[in-house]
């Protein structure tokens, strides 16, 4: 629907400038051309579009607004190229001009979707290798710690991100900005070299589930005692500035996370590029040299830091962001001040970036307020560059409350994804003795996984992320609803359709990789032809994918994705209940079998963009 939204926009401006010529060279004048204001129409039965143009110019003209749209209807039935895009227009209520696509245009359009591998969805404006980079930086886990569940949403979240700006062409760098570099070193290794020295210079002496019990540990002794504090800080110092007995103890407490993390993206499927918090640690002493001769640092009480404008603590007092504690130490945002401005500084003295999105939760959202307004103020941003905190909320259970096994601890990932796959291994094989299926093993593995994960991720996804989530299996697992086994089933339907001898096509074209360049073989015909309203109706959502894939990159929330497809499940599956398919006569079979194949390309497609794999049977 974008390029037919983009034609009418010009076309309707064009009609506005002849209609009025004196009041559109005034606006053009003025910086604030005439708008046709094109909307989408509200209705189905008012058409695809909406002008409401009208009634602004009203005032102005002192017209009637039903007689300028009388006047820009006549316009517009004089331009041909109009005519060829849309019946003769209506006006409605005050003075909108409805806008209704000519079915064959539509007809055409789906037709050319069939033969299209990127579903009518163009690139982007800077698409491209040579394009300056866009930068997502989620995940981040903290080496030496758990990853929770809030890493998991930002994982989820930020992938799904990449995923739609690497298909709109954008080149994407996905940086997981690991916590390897803190005061938790500094506890650990301080800490082990008491209890187990073993783990400081020996590889693989004790496991992630050890190191993650010695930090809990360090950190209680953080918190009693003073002399272990000290001690502690005075590591993190010894680390940062390079010490090597230190480096190597630190080195093999990171393998030893790393490991234990990726075996969580290649489940999940996520890539990522690690450049953790220790990558920055160069350019620490060049932000403190930058901020002092911009004349933005201040110190206060021995420590160096900036006062920031418009933010104030709860006495009323200017807020500082530290920059340098007392101790010479940095911190969190001193790091993420480095690398805002590696990431824009121009190559090779840093990434080049033209945009930057941290998906992180909601809690960090003044942590990047204070960072951004910094690196503003610093003059690390470029003009038009854009820098965007992505916040999401909690990560709540069935109760409301903070996630929590039933034993109070917090609920490890890889417990959690097992879970989730066990529970659709559980409901297949109920599923199959019911109907009795006989399926073998690997069938009942693969479901499981791809049911299982497809759920944890689709569940996140689908709300929106500002809100708080709520955890629940049950929910998730529902072949009911907005869930991921409804839309799994949806595409599994059609599937089932070619199985019962439906033609719809060789090759999987909008199925990823390893289908890239499979030849289309079905033999739809020259013109489809549609005459049933619940046709229409799939034929409109189907062509609604570019707008909604432009609206998921702008505004940066995949619910809105996830939305679509559902909605467009529930119209393909009311045209498939009620509409004869394979019954059909020849002609209408044709053209029912492509909309089917547009269905299932679309729901892989936009599916996969979620980072969500489907299957042809379950
Ligand atoms: N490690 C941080 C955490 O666990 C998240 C880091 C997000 N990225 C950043 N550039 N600060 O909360």
């Amino acid at each position: 629907m974008l390029r037919f939204a983009q034609a009418l926009d010009t076309q309707l401006r064009t009609a506005m400038e002849r209609a009025f010529p004196a009041a559109a060279a005034e606006a053009i004048a003025a910086g604030r051309p005439l708008d046709p204001k094109l909307a989408p129409a509200s209705k189905p039965e008012f058409g695809d579009f909406q002008a409401n143009g009208a009634l602004a110019l009203a005032k102005p003209l002192k017209q009637a607004p039903r007689q300028i749209a009388a006047a820009l209807l006549a316009e517009l039935e004089a331009d041909a190229a109009f005519g060829a895009l849309c019946l003769p227009p209506q006006i409605a209520g005050p003075g909108f001009l409805n806008l209704t696509l000519r079915p064959e245009v539509l007809a055409a359009e789906v037709q050319g979707r069939l033969g299209d591998p990127r579903l009518g969805v163009p690139l982007a404006a800077a698409s491209g290798s040579g394009a300056a980079p866009v930068i997502v930086d989620f995940s981040s886990p903290n080496i030496a710690k758990e990853m929770h569940v809030g890493h998991l949403r930002s994982t989820i979240i930020g992938d799904a991100l990449a995923r739609v700006l690497e298909f709109r062409g954008q080149p994407v760098l996905r940086l997981n900005h690991v916590g390897d570099w803190g005061t938790q070193f500094g506890m650990l290794i301080t800490h082990l070299k008491q209890v187990a020295p073993a783990a400081l210079d020996t590889a693989d002496a004790v496991d992630l589930g050890d190191l993650v019990a010695f930090y809990r540990q360090a950190k209680q002794r953080f918190d009693a005692d003073e002399d272990f504090q000290h001690t502690a800080r005075q590591e993190v110092v010894r680390l940062q500035a390079g010490d090597p007995v230190s480096l190597k103890a630190w080195g093999l407490l990171c393998d030893q996370s790393r490991r234990e993390f990726e075996q969580l993206y290649e489940r999940l499927d996520i890539r990522l590029n690690e450049r953790g918090e220790s990558f920055y640690n160069p350019y620490l002493e060049a932000v403190v040299a930058d901020l002092e001769a911009a004349g933005l640092l201040v110190v206060d009480a021995g420590a160096k830091c900036v006062f920031l404008e418009g933010m104030q603590g709860k006495d009323g007092n200017p807020l500082p962001l530290i920059v340098q504690k007392s101790d010479g130490g940095f911190n969190y945002a001193t790091t993420d001040l480095a690398a805002i401005r590696y990431r824009f500084a121009a190559p090779p003295a840093g990434d080049g970036a033209r945009w930057v999105i941290y998906v992180t939760d909601a809690g960090q959202a003044n942590h990047f307020a204070g960072v951004f307004q910094v690196a503003r103020r610093a003059g690390w941003i470029p003009a038009g560059a854009r820098l965007e905190h992505v916040p999401f909320g909690l990560v709540q259970g069935d109760d409301g409350k903070k996630l929590k096994t039933r034993s109070g601890d917090t609920v490890r990932l890889k417990d959690l994804l097992d879970e989730a796959v066990e529970r659709c291994e559980a409901d297949l094989r109920r599923r199959l003795a019911e109907e009795e299926r006989q399926e073998d093993e690997e069938f009942v593995q693969q479901v499981a996984t791809t049911v299982g994960l497809a759920a944890v991720k689709y569940a996140d996804l689908s709300t929106n992320r500002i809100t708080n989530y709520q955890f629940s299996f049950d929910r998730m697992l529902a072949l009911q609803g907005n869930t991921a086994p409804y839309l799994l089933y949806a595409v599994v339907r059609i599937a089932g359709i070619a199985r019962k001898g439906g033609d719809l096509g060789g090759g999987d074209r909008a199925g990823g990789a390893e289908a890239a360049g499979a030849e289309p073989q079905a033999a739809f015909p020259e013109a489809l032809q549609f005459s049933e309203p619940q046709e229409w109706a799939l034929v409109r959502e189907l062509l609604k994918l570019d707008t909604v894939i432009a609206e998921v990159e702008q505004e940066l929330l995949p619910n809105r994705l996830c939305s679509y497809l559902f909605e467009l499940s529930q119209v393909f599956n009311r045209f498939y209940d009620q509409v004869p398919v394979l019954k059909a006569e020849p002609a209408a079979r044709a053209s029912r079998l492509a909309l089917c194949r547009l269905t299932a390309d679309t729901l892989k497609l936009g599916l996969g963009l979620l980072g969500i794999a489907t299957l042809e049977r379950m």
